[in-house]
């Protein structure tokens, strides 16, 4: 089989990217431009905003994607884009432009599942550090800002099959990150400078109990019937618990003079973070990222018992976190079960990541229809 190279189109959330992959295992180009200073004034992501900087951004980062690879519009062997999950507008751009391209250019165009691209995120840097085999079954666990999603994967002939066994029940681990540094006056995204923070606080100086990071929730709308035992998420309880805190320690003085001391910077650096939060701030974001780190670790490994699994994947953006990438070596390692993680700039969202997963999809001439369109809350099976 000669080299393909797959022009892929990312747009599902916050970030317009591109990338070019030669066939599914090196990365030959990958442009990801960050809308994070559009939305940063209103602490999250504001889906119309995200849907006009997508369709501002994507015709130069296509051509920057294309440049850096050394590849041509007519070049490459096929486009890919994601279909879904993620916010409608933003998808759609991604969508209509792939589709004018591949019609224009007479390309085939393959549509990615981003959930899937995540994990493809973990097998490109694995077969591009020429790492071909992984014991099936393997367990993944896709943690980023919308999403908490433990999967058994399995083999199907030429790409893999998906069984959902844990998902979050309410905010996702990336979502809870993001909303503990809004309310403590962090800014956004709240993940990285959590992470930045957490070493220079105790982490065991506020304990955050069962009843905030719940087990078990009396809702079971929404939840797929399954085979087996499920391994459900639920972070929403955590930050209310923060807040309380927040509240009954007399800390909003501080978090009003964080809000105000940070606006002198345009990007704030560590130091600067440093130099506007107590020791009480420092434990608490400690404690908390301590907390989550602890439960997303427990949960997955006690799903890997259960399914008897032989490796483990952590990908998405909150996978980029050192302290969740640490205590999962240790944990893995005393189980003797391989964990596999991207580098941390492909644990967020990128375009790499889905012309991996199209590759499969190409080799068997999985190939979307003109009239497909974005799926807001695709599942992955
Ligand atoms: O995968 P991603 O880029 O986009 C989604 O598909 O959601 O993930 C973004 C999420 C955000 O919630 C961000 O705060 C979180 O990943 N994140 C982190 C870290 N880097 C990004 N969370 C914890 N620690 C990090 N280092
Ligand atoms: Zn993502």
């Amino acid at each position: 089989m000669p080299d393909a190279y797959i022009l892929g189109i990312e747009s599902s959330c916050d970030e317009t990217a591109a990338a070019v992959v030669r066939s599914g295992e090196q990365i030959a180009s990958n442009i990801v431009f960050s809308q994070i200073a559009t939305h940063q004034p209103y602490g999250g992501v504001v889906p119309e905003l995200a849907s006009r900087e997508h369709l501002r951004a994507i015709v130069p980062v296509v051509r920057k994607a294309l440049a850096d690879a050394k590849q041509t519009y007519q070049s490459v062997d096929a486009l890919a884009v994601t279909q879904g999950p993620g916010l409608a507008g933003a998808l759609l751009v991604g969508i209509s432009y792939a589709k004018a391209l591949a019609f224009s250019l007479d390309k085939p165009l393959i549509a990615v599942n981003h959930l899937e691209g995540h994990i493809h995120a973990v097998l490109l840097e694995e077969r591009q550090k020429g790492n071909h085999q992984f014991d099936f079954p393997v367990l993944a666990l896709v943690v980023s800002g919308g999403h908490t999603h433990l999967y058994l994967a399995k083999r199907r002939e030429e790409g893999w099959s998906y069984q959902n066994i844990g998902r979050t029940r309410d905010d996702a681990a990336g979502e809870a990150f993001d909303k503990v540094a809004k309310l403590l006056a962090l800014g956004y995204p709240g993940g990285p400078i959590i992470d930045r923070l957490s070493s220079h606080g105790n982490p065991k100086a506020v304990s955050f109990g069962p009843s905030q990071i719940k087990h078990r929730d009396r809702n079971d709308r929404g939840v797929p019937p399954g085979d087996g035992p499920r391994f459900d998420f639920s972070y929403s309880g955590i930050k209310t618990a923060v807040l309380r805190y927040v509240e009954t320690h007399n800390l909003q003085a501080g978090v009003a003079a964080r809000r105000h001391a940070l606006l002198n910077f345009k990007n704030p650096k560590l130091e600067d973070y440093l130099a506007c939060c107590d020791r009480q701030t420092l434990d608490l974001v400690s404690s908390f990222q301590r907390a989550m780190v602890e439960d997303l670790v427990e949960k997955t490994l006690a799903a890997g018992h259960a399914y008897d699994v032989a490796t483990v994947f952590v990908t998405g953006g909150v996978a980029a976190n050192q302290e969740l990438r640490q205590r999962f070596e240790q944990a893995a390692a005393l189980e003797g079960l391989p964990v596999f993680f991207p580098s941390r700039p492909l644990s967020t969202d990128n375009a790499a990541m889905i012309a991996a997963a199209a590759y499969p999809k190409f080799l068997v001439q999985d190939f979307a229809p003109m009239d497909f369109s974005a799926e807001a809350g695709m599942g992955l099976r």
